[in-house]
């Protein structure tokens, strides 16, 4: 943090160092490519961040926390995390995120933007993963083609074309998501992939295409995979299909086949309809989490553009983390049935685990959005979105909906199920709008439902204190906490200093945090109890420690808060051009405010004795009065 400027100019221009000795992109490339790839955009894939004069503030990706320490400076195109220390330009950020090396890293960023690159050396085992993949995508290009071109234009496409006018779906919304047929024969694809060059045993390995067994005397032989099916191509958000869906036209089973997993291809990677929505989720703010293919198609149909389906699997960390690059917020839609409701279960876990606000969104009188949104229209859709369930409510109606009316021990059972629930939660306003609503629901007091959930929550309750000090801080450890209450000094909480002295506490911290004031020369001007602010206290500290450990050593800082605390000093706009008298300035200032406290202070009491008939000590007071008010005029 010390060295914040510094370092990050070095890390800056460092391209050349990272790469690798078997291929060099030539710097001039480098640097094209890194002044078309703006730090913001890049980094808002992965981090939601907020404005803050010309910077940007988020939460770190790079380590766990729950107030934002993370920085992007637009201005330098660097980013830097107060918490932990990560900082760097795009490429670093892209290399630690994805785990990629520089060379991929530039290699992404320039295929976004439309740079090329000249041909680099590859090991003969990278050469043959590449071409085995440019070709997998190929053919599944290809073959994605065939299915649509089938559906819309070719008379084998009738059954598919007639199968979607049915459930209501137009041509525009075919083209929009590559919809397709294949139809019913045992080669519609391995003859018209033939003639682009790809033989039987590629699409065999693609996934497309199935030996036949030769074992019962057949001959050897080729057939397409999907026959007789509509064809739903899954795209990923490049807009690159990475596998199919398959559905029949009747009630046959199975009713969905799907592509084999592959090297390339793993359904729980993925979510269907991400393609589209990853657009739409931003502009919500929140992603629409369905089951199905046909649920998201009538959802984006009816405008909400943000609904992606977890494809009939459980959801996985995998999916839910592509959903977080754009949000922090799903309404989960499943189905209505019980398995539906099993899986609604499973995955709202899984979200609020990750951080999600996870709202349920039930609906009665329908098997799922698609049928819902057919049957009462988008403007009902809208009232039960509206009506949608926090998650921990949602639970709640599952328990009591087999059992109407519970007994005492099974109220009680009921509360410490859900405990387990509430005492994750971080905020203690929301927390306590579950307890309430328990309490409502089962008929108990609030006491007794937060007794019971407090039986459950080791955790000590929070001071008030830190709340004061910290009104974003939302989780510490009994550790943590205990060092921030011994830092403040009860009579100096930050509640009870004038703006002026935080304004000036603020300024020349940010000039040792700069290093534009040297430490040593702050503390000749320092006295015992000089920081009014306590967590100013404990950033001077910090400063401290840095400073005795010595040039490049970043000790950690106790706690998030803290963290969050530097970075949006570090963010705030500041004139710093004339270090000296600004230094001098803000003490002057301090020490001038915190007489006039004194004097107004010592009036108040001196009122008080005078009232309480103790002239004596009135008269002190008012001498003393006196002399410091003519000492503060000199
Ligand atoms: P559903 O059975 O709910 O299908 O399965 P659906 O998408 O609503 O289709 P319609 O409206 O009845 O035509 C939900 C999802 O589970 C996966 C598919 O991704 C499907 O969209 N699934 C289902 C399979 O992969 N295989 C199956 O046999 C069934
Ligand atoms: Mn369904």
């Amino acid at each position: 943090m010390y060295y914040y400027l510094d370092n990050l100019s070095k890390i800056w221009h460092r391209g050349g160092e990272l790469q690798s000795v078997d291929y060099r992109i030539p710097e001039e490339i480098v640097e094209e490519v890194r002044l078309r790839s703006d730090i913001v955009d890049t980094i808002s894939e992965y981090v939601r961040l907020q404005r803050k004069g010309k910077n940007y503030l988020g939460l770190c990706p790079f380590h766990s926390e729950k107030t934002p320490s993370f920085t992007v400076t637009p201005d330098k195109q660097i980013f830097y995390c107060f918490g932990c220390h990560t900082g760097g330009n795009v490429f670093s950020f892209l290399m630690k995120k994805e785990n990629w090396n520089f060379v991929e890293t530039v290699e992404h960023l320039a295929q976004k933007h439309g740079i090329v690159l000249p041909e680099k050396e590859l090991s003969p085992r990278e050469k043959e993963q590449q071409t085995r993949r440019r070709r997998w995508e190929e053919i599944h290009d290809w073959a994605t083609g065939y299915f649509h071109e089938v559906l819309l234009h070719k008379p084998e496409g009738e059954p598919g074309r007639l199968y979607f006018k049915q459930r209501g779906i137009d041509e525009e919304t075919i083209k929009q998501f590559r919809l397709g047929y294949a139809p019913e024969r045992w080669d519609g694809l391995i003859e018209a992939l033939s003639a682009r060059g790809v033989n039987p045993q590629e699409l065999a390995q693609a996934g497309l295409a199935l030996e036949r067994d030769h074992s019962e005397g057949k001959s050897r032989g080729f057939y397409d995979r999907f026959r007789k099916r509509v064809i739903f191509a899954i795209l990923d958000s490049r807009q690159k299909t990475i596998g199919f869906g398959g559905r029949v036209l009747d009630n046959s089973t199975p009713k969905y086949l799907n592509s084999p997993e592959t090297a390339f291809f793993n359904k729980g990677h993925h979510l269907y309809g991400m393609h589209r929505a990853h657009q739409g989720i931003r502009e919500h703010g929140f992603a629409l989490l369905a089951e199905g293919y046909m649920d998201v198609i009538a959802l984006q149909k009816a405008g909400f553009k943000n609904a992606v389906a977890s494809l009939g699997t459980a959801l996985t960390r995998e999916q839910a983390k592509l959903i977080h690059r754009y949000t922090g917020r799903v309404v989960i839609v499943y189905d209505s049935d019980q398995a539906g409701t099993q899986a609604t279960l499973r995955a709202g876990e899984l979200l609020r685990d990750m951080g999600f606000r996870v709202d349920i969104l039930s609906l009665s009188g329908a098997k799922d959005p698609d049928e819902y949104l057919k049957t009462f229209g988008v403007e009902e859709f809208n009232k039960a979105l509206a009506q949608a369930e926090p998650y921990i409510q949602f639970k709640y109606q599952i328990h009591v909906k087999t059992k109407p009316t519970l007994s005492a021990p099974e109220k009680a059972e009921l509360v410490r199920e859900l405990a387990s629930d509430i005492i994750k939660v971080q905020s203690p306003v929301e927390r306590e709008g579950y307890e309430r609503f328990l309490s409502l629901e089962l008929g108990l007091t609030l006491d007794r439902v937060q007794a019971e959930i407090a039986g459950f929550d080791r955790k000590p309750s929070k001071r008030a204190s830190e709340e004061e000090l910290f009104p974003n801080k939302q989780d510490i450890s009994v550790k943590k906490r205990d060092n921030i209450n011994r830092c403040a000094n009860p009579t100096q909480t930050g509640a009870s200093v004038p703006d002026g002295v935080i304004r000036a506490e603020q300024v020349l911290l940010r000039l040792l945090l700069e290093q534009l004031i040297p430490v040593s020369e702050f503390k000749e001007q320092f006295e015992e109890g000089f920081w009014k602010v306590a967590y100013h206290q404990q950033i001077f500290d910090y400063i401290e420690k840095a400073r005795c450990i010595g040039k490049g050593a970043m000790p950690s800082m106790e706690s998030d808060a803290l963290q969050s605390k530097v970075a949006q000093l570090m963010l705030e706009d500041m004139e710093l051009s004339n270090p000296e008298r600004l230094f001098h300035d803000c003490i002057k200032q301090i020490r001038s405010i915190n007489e006039e406290e004194t004097v107004e202070e010592l009036q108040a009491r001196m009122v008080e004795l005078e009232k309480s008939g103790d002239l004596t000590g009135a008269l002190a007071l008012l001498k003393e009065i006196g002399e410091r008010l003519r000492s503060g005029e000199k």
